[in-house]
This record gives C-alpha cells, sequence and structure tokens, in this order.
C-alpha cells in the first residue's frame, strides 16, 4: 500500500482519512512551539541527522553548523526535525567505532520509517558516520543531502605540517628514539587538531566525505571546506535550501547512487588516494540499494588510476590545502580531462551530472592537486587477492616501498611473488605481548599474520594488521614486514599490507587454519595469496576448529547480535537481513 497524499509527512499531520490520529500526532509536536500552519500547510518536513555531540568532537561543529542548514530549510519553505542519531567517535569508542555503523544505521532507519520525514540531511563526519547515514538513505529511499562538516585547520609544529594520525606513527617513533618525552609526545600529537572538524589526512574521514561527493550525494565543492571556514556556514544554508527542492522533485538515493555512481567514486577513491576502509564502506552502502559492488569491481575500476592528491599519509599536505587546490570538483575536473571518469553523466543531488558539475574545474595548485600527466604515482588502486587463506583480500600496492621490493619483490623469474615463513598472532593483544619475543626467530623472511581481528573476532573488525617488525630487526635495518589479517588498517597509515581478509578466521575462513611455520606464497601478479600446505593436513586442522573460533565472549549485547548476523567485509559488513530491505519509505502497516 502506498500513501495517497503528496508528501508522506502529511499521513501523520493531515490525513483526510484519519482526523483522530492526526489530531494525536499533531498536539505533541504543537507543544514546543510549532504551529498548525507549519505542520499542516504542505511544508516537507526536513529532518537532520545530528550526528554532533559531545561524545563527538570530529562531529561536534554540526551542532553549530545546524543553525544555517536551518536557516537555508526554512527560507525554502521547509520545517525543520532535529533527529539524534547514535554517536559515532572514531577515537573515543570502545572496542572500535567501526562496530556502531550499523547500530547507527539501524536506529536512524527507524527515525526516518517511523517518522513524519520528508527528506533528510545527513550530518557527516568522522569516519564511520558518512557510510552509516550513507546506508540509512539507502535503505530508507526518501530524498536525502548528505553535508560534511569539514576537516580541521591544518596542524603545526615547530614549522611542520602535522596530520591526523599520521603524527601518532612519527611521534611514536620520536619517542622511543628519546627525542621527545611524554609531554613532549602528547603535544606533538594533540598540535594536530587545532580546530573543530574531523581529521585532516587523507584518512577514512576525508576519504568518506569525498567519496559521498563522488557518489552525487553532496553539493559540489562541499566535501573539502575546513569546518571553521565561512564557506562552511555558506554550504550549509546552500544545503539546506537544496534538500527542500529535493523533496519536491522526489529526487531520492536510488536516483544519485547508481551503479554509475559507484564506478565514479571507485576511480575517485583511487585518485585522492582514498582509505582502505573505503571498499567496506562502499560494498556496504551498494548492498542495501541493491547494486551489486564487490572488490573485483575496486581492482579493475580502481587499481590503474593514478594519484593525484599529495595529502598526508601518501604525501606532504592537508586539509585545507586541498580545499586552496580545488577538492573533489578539481580531482573530479582532472580525471574529466584525461577521458578517466567512467560516467561522467551520473546525476547529483544538485539536478546536474557530475561531468557537468566539474567539466570546468582544474587543480588550483598542483602541488597539491597534480595532473593525470605528472601523477603522484601511476597505479593508486588496490588489487584483489584470493586463494586458499581467504576469498578476497585488499591490498594497496601503490605503498610498497622500493626497500620492500627490492627485498621481496627482486627475484628475476618471478618478480611479483615471494615466499615466506608464516608468523600468527591472535588478535592485537596476543601481537602486543609476542612480537618482541626473540624465541619466535622472526627474520626478514617472515610475514605476520593477524587473526581474530575480523568484523566477528574484534566486534566491527580492529585497525590493526599493520603490524611492526621486533625491535630486535629494527635494530639491524630491517623495519618493515610483510603482513596480512582479518583485520583493518587505519587509513592514516601507509604500510602496504594485505588486509579486510574475508572470510575471516572467526567465521572459519582459511586464517584460521594456518600455523607459525607454514609458508605463504604471495604473488601479486596473479593476485593470490595461499598456504603452501597440502589438502589433508588443513582438512586434519579444519576439523580440529571449536564452534566459534578466535571469537572472544562479547561484553556487550550489541556486540552479540551484530556477531551473528554480520557479513564479511568484501561483502560490506552489513547485517544479514537488514540488507535485503529496499525503499521502505512508503511501506505502511
Ligand atoms: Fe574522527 Fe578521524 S577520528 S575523523
Ligand atoms: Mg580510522
Amino acid at each position: 500500500m502506498t500513501y495517497k497524499t503528496k508528501l508522506r509527512s502529511q499521513q501523520w499531520f493531515d490525513n483526510p482519512d484519519n482526523r483522530e490520529m492526526t489530531a494525536l500526532y499533531l498536539e505533541r509536536y504543537l507543544n514546543y512551539g510549532l504551529t498548525r500552519e507549519e505542520l499542516q500547510s504542505g511544508k516537507p518536513i526536513i529532518g537532520i541527522a545530528q550526528t554532533g555531540s559531545d561524545l563527538s568532537p570530529c562531529n561536534r561543529h554540526h551542532i553549530e553548523l545546524t543553525k544555517r542548514v536551518r536557516s537555508g530549510i526554512e527560507a525554502m519553505g521547509g520545517t525543520v526535525m532535529e533527529i539524534p542519531v547514535h554517536p559515532i567517535q572514531e577515537t573515543g569508542k570502545r572496542p572500535t567505532a567501526s562496530l556502531d555503523r550499523n547500530l547507527a544505521y539501524l536506529s536512524l532507519v527507524e527515525s526516518l520509517y517511523g517518522y513524519p520525514i520528508d527528506g533528510v540531511v545527513l550530518n557527516i563526519g568522522c569516519d564511520k558516520t558518512t557510510p552509516a547515514l550513507l546506508m540509512a538513505a539507502a535503505t530508507v529511499n526518501i530524498p536525502a543531502i548528505a553535508f560534511s562538516v569539514g576537516p580541521m585547520l591544518n596542524g603545526w609544529f615547530r614549522g611542520q605540517r602535522t596530520g591526523s594520525g599520521t603524527i601518532v606513527w612519527k611521534a611514536r617513533e620520536m619517542h622511543a628514539a628519546g627525542e621527545i618525552d611524554d609531554d613532549g609526545f602528547m603535544e606533538l600529537v594533540a598540535s594536530s587538531a587545532p580546530s573543530v572538524g574531523y581529521c585532516n589526512t587523507m584518512g577514512t574521514a576525508t576519504t568518506m566525505n569525498s567519496l559521498a561527493e563522488a557518489l552525487g550525494m553532496q553539493l559540489p565543492g562541499s566535501a573539502a571546506i575546513p569546518a571553521p571556514y565561512r564557506e562552511r556556514g555558506q554550504m550549509a544554508y546552500a544545503t539546506g535550501k537544496r534538500i527542500v527542492e529535493m523533496v519536491h522533485e522526489d529526487l531520492k538515493p536510488s536516483d544519485i547512487m547508481t551503479r554509475a555512481a559507484f564506478e565514479n567514486a571507485i576511480v575517485i577513491n583511487s585518485a585522492i588516494g582514498g582509505s582502505t576502509n573505503a571498499p567496506i564502506h562502499l560494498n556496504g552502502i551498494a548492498r542495501h540499494l541493491g547494486v551489486p559492488l564487490d572488490n573485483d569491481d575496486w581492482q579493475r575500476l580502481g587499481h590503474d588510476i593514478p594519484l593525484l592528491v599529495n595529502l598526508q599519509p601518501a604525501g606532504e599536505y592537508l586539509g585545507e590545502d586541498y580545499q586552496h587546490a580545488g577538492g573533489v570538483p578539481a580531482v573530479v575536473g582532472e580525471l574529466l580531462a584525461a577521458d578517466l571518469l567512467p560516467n561522467p553523466d551520473a546525476l547529483t543531488v544538485n539536478g546536474q551530472s557530475m561531468g557537468r558539475n566539474c567539466a570546468e574545474r582544474r587543480s588550483e595548485d598542483t602541488n597539491v592537486i597534480k595532473t593525470v600527466a605528472e601523477p603522484l604515482m601511476a597505479k593508486a588502486g588496490f588489487v584483489n587477492l584470493k586463494g586458499n587463506l581467504f576469498d578476497s583480500a585488499i591490498m594497496k600496492t601503490s605503498v610498497i616501498s622500493a626497500g620492500f621490493r627490492k627485498r621481496y619483490l627482486s627475484n628475476p623469474d618471478d618478480p611479483e611473488a615471494f615466499e615466506a615463513r608464516a608468523i600468527v598472532f591472535d588478535g592485537p593483544e596476543d601481537f602486543h605481548a609476542r612480537i618482541d619475543d626473540e624465541s619466535l626467530a622472526i627474520d626478514a623472511d617472515c610475514i605476520l599474520i593477524m587473526r581474530g581481528a575480523g568484523p566477528i573476532g574484534y566486534p566491527g573488525g580492529a585497525e590493526v594488521v599493520n603490524m611492526r617488525a621486533p625491535a630486535y630487526l629494527i635494530r639491524k635495518g630491517i623495519t618493515e614486514l610483510p603482513c596480512l589479517g582479518d583485520g583493518r588498517q587505519s587509513g592514516t597509515s601507509g604500510s602496504p599490507s594485505i588486509l579486510n581478509a574475508s572470510p575471516e578466521a572467526a567465521a572459519g575462513g582459511g586464517l584460521a587454519l594456518v600455523q607459525t611455520g607454514d609458508r605463504v606464497r604471495i604473488d601479486l601478479g596473479k593476485c593470490t595469496a595461499d598456504m603452501l600446505v597440502d589438502e589433508a593436513t588443513l582438512a586434519a586442522r579444519r576439523d580440529a576448529l571449536p564452534d566459534r573460533p578466535y571469537t572472544p565472549e562479547s561484553q556487550s549485547p550489541w556486540q552479540e547480535i551484530f556477531r551473528e548476523r554480520v557479513r564479511p567485509f568484501s561483502e560490506g559488513m552489513t547485517l544479514r537481513g537488514a540488507d535485503a530491505f529496499r525503499d521502505i519509505a512508503h511501506k505502511t502497516m
């Protein structure tokens, strides 16, 4: 059954078939000062999905910006209802913010479905807030527009740019080397967070906010404006105005986030040097729309695209520089000029195509946004590895260092493959406890393997696969070893690790069977990763596995529910059952 009225909110506030329910719905929304005129004269009711709160410092500035969004909505004749969203602070939530992406998704779906909302502004920002809100918009499928809170200003310390997350890796080294003390460590790390906003590096937040624009879900140019800039407030106002028009046009997420839009986003992700968390989130959003998308698409469309954006951790600069150089439209303009954007016709929230929005745009500072002719790196995307260790895992081959290449990938007969002895850790605690244990006799011929760090094993998946070498090897000058695992890697780290292995060990994937001492063969040319162990031995190891291998006890009810229903990283870490629902805005009892 579908509604007869034009706006779904009128089913609550002005239903000609049920005056009694209309009165009941109406009276309580009048009690804080709204008028019957605002609720009953056909004005769209616009939700603002509010992710800003004291618990979420990255998104907290949305509380201020929402005032400008409101003004935009009201200027176009809309009525605003702010919707509190379950907080997801990347740096504050234990065991991991990633666990809460699907919880925020579920709760926002219920808010949008169950209340009189005609269209919604999605207040995105910190890593998981962006995919959570886009997934909810995908399921409910009412008109929706994303609005970034914007990155923090550039961080500085003694004349050098200090970037969120990446500075921690550096500070750790300086601290270990005795160059700074404890207070110096805190001061250096804090220098990377000089203002309101989200991480100023090309970590998962800048990646996902850029991709929300690449998907067509933000107004052109919205992603990169730093949080404190006046343009951020002006964009808030424009976003508020536009969502009201979108409701009148009935322009829905499924019209914008099409297969074509996801293909564009994959290409743009390579060009910006996007985080390895992006395939998880985009595959997840696509699944909620019923758009087919998998890690083979990421390799096929994204691997050969050059890196254009010179932001830390891959490059030098930070968020303010990205904005000054033109942000996402400049990147798209450079790709268009080289004919590398697969679908210029893909529609965006402003009602125009991506191609039309960005055709005239070019880099305004080629130190920060490079051209395709002179990129920072030739092939910036991911490869999708497969084998008896897992069905799918991704690797960013562009971050393989010259030293690593020389050590592992220099056999003239087989230049893209290497073999190594497995050193297996069961979760991050096991790694930290044993990595420096000299009896493991780790040497340069080893590959470090982390299991029990996937969506089930470490609920939500831990960002721990980029493992450091043992101290006794570092002292000998061997600073990096190949790493592989069923967990994730922070978007602010640039290590060449094999990540997001799916299915994970806790779901009985091949990683559950590997043992320390096994030979492992990685072939980046053939895109394979295998343990060189015979079938009979593997079968015997499989028989010996417990019911829930590598799965510690849940510490909260949500962890337990999440573990029972979650899909692997390769399938977007969505919840079985939840991702079968489509287009529910107009479903009624
Ligand atoms: Fe929130 Fe990086 S921690 S954006
Ligand atoms: Mg992160």
